[in-house]
């Protein structure tokens, strides 16, 4: 009996979908291989949790590593130094691909290296200790000349031994600080100024914030290239759910395709969710075909999972907010207004702006326009509303 080809919550086998952004990634990449050059502003995909911008960043990663880049993947969060991390992952990715800098330029680099860890890598450090004096919005050009040259050392050394470049994949950027944010903006700003010399392209994805963040961060940082991920279409939808099983040979009924896709409204976690419920419920073998009761059966499995997500969710959010979102899901609407989610809260509407901006940040809620929010994932109003006393 084939294994299991569904991924809720991890890289998909096959990205459904995502061929224009798939193509501006190759675009960049092409760039970096053909001239030896830049490859462009810094790559921004946003969307809020779920949408698949990891799995698209994964699916990027794996056409470099196949065009013969070689890459650096950062994961970007609160609790690591955001420049440090670039500069070990780099260095990481250098010595797999047996490519760390020989002679001079080696000594060199491993310097760099230990000066960027150093200077931007441990509190009380420096450059750090300078950061958080500063007053002025300069930004801090120590930390700036240490990543570039890095950079485009790393790169250069890639493209010496026959390779095609380097690529900076920067995942949950809209976690790091103003000023992380500021000096990477700057360092590829300078590494754009000497284009021809540095051979590597940088991508990055992040929650809906991250534009505007960047764009604080540095009055150029709207230079940038700014990507937003919608959820699938429903051809892909269905791609997501007939492609890894197809590859096991199992097929599935049009009736079943249909309940799904419309149960899960193009959001890819929820559609690999169900997908793996209904595979699990049936246990199919090669040649079967998944029918629309297999779905029935694996549904309160699916549905015990996105209650645990629910619970983790509310559970991580502070009383405040808690009052926010029970406020929105006493509204009973898609999308609540700003007035009603006040009202509920018996608050001033100005005064919510804090835990709105929070609840953004951390992708329970999004922006809709006109200052209208809603949940991001489906089925948390209900959810909220289950709750006692809630
Ligand atoms: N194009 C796609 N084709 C198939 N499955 C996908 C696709 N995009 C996302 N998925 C699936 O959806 C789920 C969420 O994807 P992913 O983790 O990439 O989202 P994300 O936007 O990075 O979310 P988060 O903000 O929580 O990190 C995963 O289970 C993944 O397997
Ligand atoms: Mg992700």
């Amino acid at each position: 009996m084939p294994d299991n080809p569904y991924t809720p919550g991890q890289v998909p086998r096959i990205l459904a979908g995502r061929t224009a952004e798939m193509r501006r990634i190759e675009d960049r990449l092409a760039r970096v291989q053909s001239f030896g050059e830049l490859g462009g502003p810094l790559l921004v995909f946003h969307a809020p949790r779920g949408i698949g911008k990891t799995s698209l960043l994964r699916a990027g990663q794996r056409r470099a590593i196949e065009s013969g880049f070689v890459t650096a993947w950062v994961a970007c969060s609160r609790q690591q130094p955001v420049l440090a991390e670039i500069a070990h992952k780099v260095g990481r990715a250098l010595e797999q691909a047996d490519a760390v800098p020989a002679g001079a330029a080696g000594h060199r680099w491993r310097g760099q290296l230990e000066r960027l860890t150093v200077e931007v890598g441990l509190p009380g450090a420096k450059v750090q200790a300078e950061l958080s004096r500063r007053e002025t919005t300069a930004p801090p050009y120590a930390a700036i000349g240490v990543l570039e040259g890095l950079l485009h050392d790393a790169a250069t050394a890639v493209r010496e031994r026959g390779g095609a470049g380097l690529l900076l994949l920067l995942d949950e950027l809209h976690t790091a600080s103003a000023d992380e944010m500021s000096v990477l903006l700057n360092t590829l700003q300078n590494l754009d100024g000497e284009r021809t010399e540095n051979p590597l392209a940088a991508v990055a994805a992040g929650l809906p914030v991250t534009p505007e963040a960047l764009t604080r961060a540095a009055t150029f940082g709207e230079r940038s290239t700014f990507v937003p991920l919608d959820v699938l279409n429903e051809a892909d939808a269905r791609a997501v759910l007939t492609a890894p099983a197809e590859a096991a040979g199992v097929s599935w009924t049009d009736g079943a395709l249909t309940a799904i896709v419309t149960e899960a409204r193009g959001y890819p976690y929820l559609l690999q969710l169900i997908g793996s419920s209904t595979w699990d419920a049936a246990r199919p073998a090669a040649g079967d075909r998944l029918g629309l009761p297999d779905v029935r059966r694996g549904l309160p499995a699916a549905r015990e999972q996105l209650t645990a997500m629910h619970r983790a969710r509310w559970g991580a959010a502070t009383p405040t907010e808690q009052s926010f979102l029970a406020a929105m899901a006493a509204a009973g609407t898609d999308n609540v207004t700003r007035a009603a989610i006040a009202a509920g809260m018996g608050r001033d509407s100005r005064s919510i702006s804090a835990p709105r901006e929070r609840l953004i940040e951390k992708g329970v809620i999004e922006p809709v326009g006109h200052g209208l929010v809603r949940f991001t994932l489906p089925g948390f109003g209900a959810f909220v509303r289950s709750l006692d006393g809630a």
